[in-house]
């Protein structure tokens, strides 16, 4: 039988673990961890290093996050939902996995790896629609002790390519094809695509799921069905060090290529499992639903392993929130009686835009407890979440993290600490912020605004950044040595609550999506008819963010020629990142406003893009003064 993992119940635990947490984080952690299967124990519980960016948890315990995942789970949880699969299509028919049941599909394809010649240390990539299969081959590399690299299924070939070359991966798995609300992507092919430059990849496993015909490399190709069939229920699980490999996921930062964020087995479990019952509050009977694909952290955090870690039920759903109507989330939630809703705010703002019957139409009565996550929800958002959806009833919890803290950092705790509009809240037992000005001095007390930083470690904290540690070191531990540094901004507000008040560097955050302004830059820069660009951000009503492109072309672009450039630059944004880099406007330009060392202001074509040309700042530092009048005036 499971040990029990405690939870924080009161507000007065809360503050009791708080305590405890920053007193004695040793203490406090080993406590934490002491119920989980471990094969060995820790020697030491947290070597913290902000410096240099070593950070190690649980060093010297042995053990593998599928037993904590599965296994534990089968005596008392055996015949436990586990795993409810929604389709895209309501009228297709659902799947449900129990504990014993997911156990065995994880097992069966942690086979199916090893005859395919994947060994403990290797790296896998997955690049597949919201499907089972997903989670359990994602799952079945971390039994066998692969390395997942999960890579959402909208970024292009190039994209899959790139990251597929940084990790050195010898196996892709996939499917013929992928069903996104009314939109079909024969994700196969652009696997294919990518694979032409990709000599590390031995073997790819397809799942057949939309019935597509796709071509199958001899040597290279194997159907997931075929192989399923051939193997044991069982697999013994590798046995993992604390700080083996768990995955790599790649986010973008402020320069260059994409980075491959590495977590780590034991830390990352301890975290995810600790953060998922205190945040959501889950009970057994609960069924729990994040819409989040498991491309991105937060699924694999809260759709997978934290509900999996506390034996909760957890709900896959394959589409969107506008198929075949925008009331498909709400009749979700009647149809599987959701109790734990956890959404981003750019979904709520776009189902907001729609007619209240869509929400009307359905009781939502089983829903206790709403989750927000990605971006800054604004005020109008969390109360339409709080009125219609939770109906007055649900607190909602606004948790704030990243894809490199690997699980929440701020937030409420369901019904226990307050929740109030536009403020994340308070710091998770564990996590300490700090607010530091430019010189990187901490700014104290309430009502104050500041960088925020990290000052100890947490056992979620990003390990490294795949091949390139002094990347790691630079970007999160080099800006304030001593200090994670997280790129936001934030304000300390009353009580202590933090306000989140978004990126402080060249990444923007589009419908909860992450993007380097370079990253972008670099792509549209491919096309032939491009010389120079310049992207930022500005705030979008449904995106929290929109794609703001600043564009120099070899010629002067003719206006009837635009919408043809234009259209031939976006597909080149989409043939390098994704349809979900698309800029929202593309302004054609004579020139750049830069200084006279070559720096583009970006300060500048920030407020024009949010349409602020009445209060542009100092210009006379400029090069050419006059360019800024020309974009102004061909502001879109
Ligand atoms: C960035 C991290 C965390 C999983 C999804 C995104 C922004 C995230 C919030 C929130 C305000 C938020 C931050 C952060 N962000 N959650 N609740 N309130 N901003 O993960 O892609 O790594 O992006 O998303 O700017 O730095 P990610």
């Amino acid at each position: 039988m499971p040990a029990e993992h405690p939870r924080i119940r009161t507000f007065e635990e809360y503050q009791d673990a708080y305590q405890r947490s920053v007193e004695n984080p040793e203490q406090f952690w080993s406590e934490i961890a002491e119920p989980f299967t471990w094969r060995r124990k820790w020697d030491t519980v947290m070597q913290a290093d902000l410096v240099g960016g070593h950070n190690k948890w649980f060093s010297g315990a042995k053990l593998n996050i599928t037993e904590n995942c599965l296994d534990r789970h089968l005596e008392q949880r055996g015949n436990k939902l586990a795993l409810i699969w929604e389709p895209n299509d309501p009228k297709t028919r659902g799947l449900r996995y129990t504990y014993r049941e997911l156990y065995q599909e994880v097992c069966k394809f942690a086979n199916v790896l090893h005859n395919n010649g994947v060994e403990k240390g290797d790296r896998v990539c997955l690049y597949m629609p919201m499907i089972p299969q997903l989670a359990i081959a994602t799952l079945a590399c971390a039994r066998i002790g692969a390395v997942h690299s999960v890579i959402f299924a909208g970024f292009s070939a190039n994209a899959i390519a790139d990251r597929i070359n940084d990790a050195q991966a010898s196996v892709v798995i996939t499917s013929d094809g992928l069903d996104r609300g009314a939109k079909q992507i024969p994700v196969k092919r652009v696997v294919d695509e990518a694979l032409e430059t990709c000599p590390s990849v031995r073997g790819v496993i397809v799942v057949e799921h939309v019935g597509w015909p796709v071509h199958m490399q001899e040597g290279r190709d194997v159907w997931y069905h075929d192989e399923v069939a051939e193997v044991e229920k069982t697999c013994p699980a590798e046995e993992m060090e604390a700080e083996d490999m768990l995955f790599i996921l790649y986010t973008s930062g402020s320069t260059g290529k994409p980075k491959g964020v590495v977590h780590t087995q034991a830390g990352y479990m301890v975290w995810t499992d600790y953060t998922y019952r205190n945040v959501f509050q889950v009970n057994e009977n609960d069924v729990y639903w994040c819409t989040a694909d498991i491309g991105w952290v937060t699924g694999h955090s809260y759709l997978l392993y934290g509900p999996l870690l506390a034996g909760a039920t957890t709900l896959m759903f394959e589409g969107v929130p506008t198929f075949p109507s925008p009331g498909r989330y709400w009749e979700v939630i009647d149809k599987h009686g959701v109790n734990v809703f956890y959404s981003s705010p750019t979904a709520i703002r776009s189902l907001m835009a729609h007619d209240i019957n869509h929400v009307l139409a359905y009781s939502l009565d089983s829903l206790r407890v709403l989750g927000s996550v990605g971006e800054p929800i604004n005020e109008e958002a969390w109360h339409w979440y709080h009125t219609h959806i939770g109906k007055d009833r649900c607190p909602i919890v606004d948790t704030w993290w990243q894809t490199e803290t690997a699980g929440i950092m701020i937030s409420a705790l369901a019904g226990i600490t307050p929740s109030v509009p536009a403020r994340a809240g308070l710091p998770l037992p564990g996590v300490q912020p700090v607010l530091l000005n430019q010189e990187g001095q901490e700014v104290e007390g309430n009502d104050a605004e500041g960088y925020l930083a990290i000052k100890q470690s947490w056992p979620g904290i990003i390990r490294t950044t795949y091949g390139d540690h002094e990347r790691c070191r630079q970007t999160y531990f080099g800006v304030y040595p001593g200090y994670y540094f997280t790129g936001d901004g934030a304000r300390r507000e009353e009580n202590g609550l933090y306000r989140i008040m978004g990126r402080v560097d060249d990444v923007i955050n589009v419908s909860g999506h992450r993007f380097g302004t370079a990253e972008i830059e670099n792509a549209i820069n491919q096309n032939s008819h491009v010389v120079e660009s310049a992207v930022v951000g500005y705030p979008h009503d449904v995106k929290g963010q929109g794609i703001y492109a600043f564009v120099i072309c070899q010629d002067p672009v003719d206006p009837a020629e635009a919408p043809r450039v234009e259209a031939s630059i976006i597909e080149t944004i989409v043939a390098e990142i994704g349809r979900i880099a698309k800029p929202d406007k593309i302004q054609f330009v004579s020139g750049l406003p830069k200084t006279r060392s070559g720096k583009i202001m970006r300060r500048i074509l920030r407020k024009v893009a949010e349409g602020e040309t009445n209060n542009l700042g100092d210009t006379t530092t400029l090069l050419d003064p006059d360019i800024v009048k020309e974009i102004v005036e061909g502001r879109k």
